[in-house]
């Protein structure tokens, strides 16, 4: 014989069941947010690291001393405080740093975009005070593997070509690549990409060259 008090009506066990798949619906949702968040949280980490190690590479650890994000400012395509902004190319805000030795400035490094084959390249360049280029390397890039996908140091050491080079010691008409009688090296079958970036690059120098007394002066300067 069945126990009555055990037993439970259909109403009730209807509800019982729908809360039991509503908690568990609950808890997978609660779990795919806590998953989401953590991978985000984990692309940030990684991005950040990316970004500090090519700080490093652009502005190497021997020509500073200071912690070059605790001195950033932000560049943009209507920044007002500085001159010229477009030649950098930003299509967006992006953050700059200032490079000190023993308090006195020592350069900075500048983010900047052009147009490539593939889309957006985004770069940096570090810039040492006497306007010479201590690195250039590439953020991000949407170029062919093989071919524009030589300026990414992961690819071909194109990109260092760059190292020491200024306005003072390239003339103008010298800022190409050298089938446009330039002096900078092309891609076998990919010159799309290479002239953009030496382009980019002589534009870069020319913004730090007008507007070298707010950059060196203000690393801290925040703009909005
Ligand atoms: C599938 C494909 C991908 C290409 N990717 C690139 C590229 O990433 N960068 C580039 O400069 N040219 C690329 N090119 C070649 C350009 O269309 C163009 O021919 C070349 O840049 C011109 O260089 P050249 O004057 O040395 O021939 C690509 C061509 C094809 C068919």
């Amino acid at each position: 014989m069945s126990n009555p008090a055990a037993q439970v009506s259909p109403g009730k066990a209807t509800l019982q069941h729908s809360l039991r798949l509503g908690a568990f619906a609950l808890g997978t949702a609660a779990l795919l947010v806590f998953a989401d968040n953590l991978t985000k949280a984990q692309i940030d980490l990684h991005r950040l690291e990316f970004e500090q190690q090519l700080l490093i590479q652009v502005l190497p650890a021997s020509l500073h001393d200071n912690d070059l994000t605790a001195n950033s400012f932000r560049l943009g395509p209507d920044s007002r405080a500085y001159r010229q902004p477009e030649l950098l190319g930003l299509s967006t805000t992006r953050t700059g740093y200032l490079a000190t030795m023993k308090g006195m400035p020592a350069g900075v490094i500048l983010p900047f975009e052009t147009e490539g084959y593939g889309g957006a390249i985004v770069l940096v360049i570090g810039i040492a005070t006497d306007g010479s280029i201590t690195g250039v390397r590439v953020l991000q890039h949407g170029e062919t593997p093989g071919l524009g996908g030589q300026i990414d140091i992961s690819e071909s050491q194109w990109i260092t070509g760059f190292n020491q080079h200024s306005l003072t010691d390239t003339p103008e008409s010298k800022w190409q690549v050298k089938g446009d009688g330039g002096n900078f090296d092309q891609f076998v079958g990919a010159t799309i990409t290479p002239r953009a970036v030496v382009a980019a690059v002589h534009n870069a120098l020319l913004f730090f060259e007008a507007n070298k007394n707010v950059l060196l002066a203000a690393g801290s300067k925040k703009e909005p």
